[in-house]
């Protein structure tokens, strides 16, 4: 249970770096020149599509930190025990691939999020409790389902660990002047 827990940890690094480089990339203003929309404030049925929170910088930021993160991983997957906790074999699954589809899954999830949130009526920076959180690791799970095995245990412990986490990250970031809002 406790190997389950610290290696689920571990695999989910990268999504959850996808997760947050955004937003602490917003709050130190660089790259301001890709800090423009994705859906370039068009809308959808009278809604934005994915409203002002989505960004190129988020999107291209996010990415770059789950693939270093990746890389990271795949250099320490050198060490002995490393090498036992890590649920991806980095010696067959390259790690380019595996923190780039980790990092577009969870930027995507996410992003699919926003859309039906707007659809929804919940304006952009409203919480949508659980969909809030558990939107990228969505979209990790199914961007690598077929790069190693995620059984149902899993799972489990990854909705679990992500809906503690978060949270807390989140009231952490706010703390920290990182984050607008604690949620
Ligand atoms: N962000 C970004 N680009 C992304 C994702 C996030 O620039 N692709 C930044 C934005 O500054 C955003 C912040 O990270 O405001 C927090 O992200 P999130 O909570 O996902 O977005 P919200 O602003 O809450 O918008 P939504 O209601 O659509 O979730
Ligand atoms: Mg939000």
């Amino acid at each position: 249970m406790f190997e389950l827990t610290f290696s689920t940890i571990y695999l989910l690094l990268p999504a959850y770096l996808a997760n947050m480089a955004p937003v602490i990339a917003g709050r130190l203003g660089f790259w301001s020149r890709l800090n423009t929309p994705l859906d370039n404030n068009k809308t959808f049925f009278g809604q934005p599509i994915f409203g002002p929170g989505k960004t190129w910088r988020g999107l291209l930021i996010g990415c770059i930190a789950s693939i270093l993160m990746a890389g990271l991983q795949a250099m320490l997957y050198q060490l002995g025990w490393v090498r036992s906790l890590s649920p991806v074999n980095f010696l067959q699954v390259n790690w380019f691939v595996f923190g780039l589809l980790a990092g577009l899954g969870a930027l995507a999830g996410d992003i699919l999020k926003s859309f039906a949130k707007r659809q929804l009526h919940i304006a952009s920076g409203q919480p949508w409790p659980v969909f809030d959180q558990l939107d990228f690791l969505a979209g990790t799970v199914l961007a690598t389902w077929w790069l190693f095995p995620w059984h149902a245990n899993r799972l489990w412990i990854a909705i679990i660990i992500t809906l503690i986490v978060h949270p807390l990250s989140n009231v952490v970031g706010y703390l920290l002047k990182i984050k607008k809002v604690w949620w």
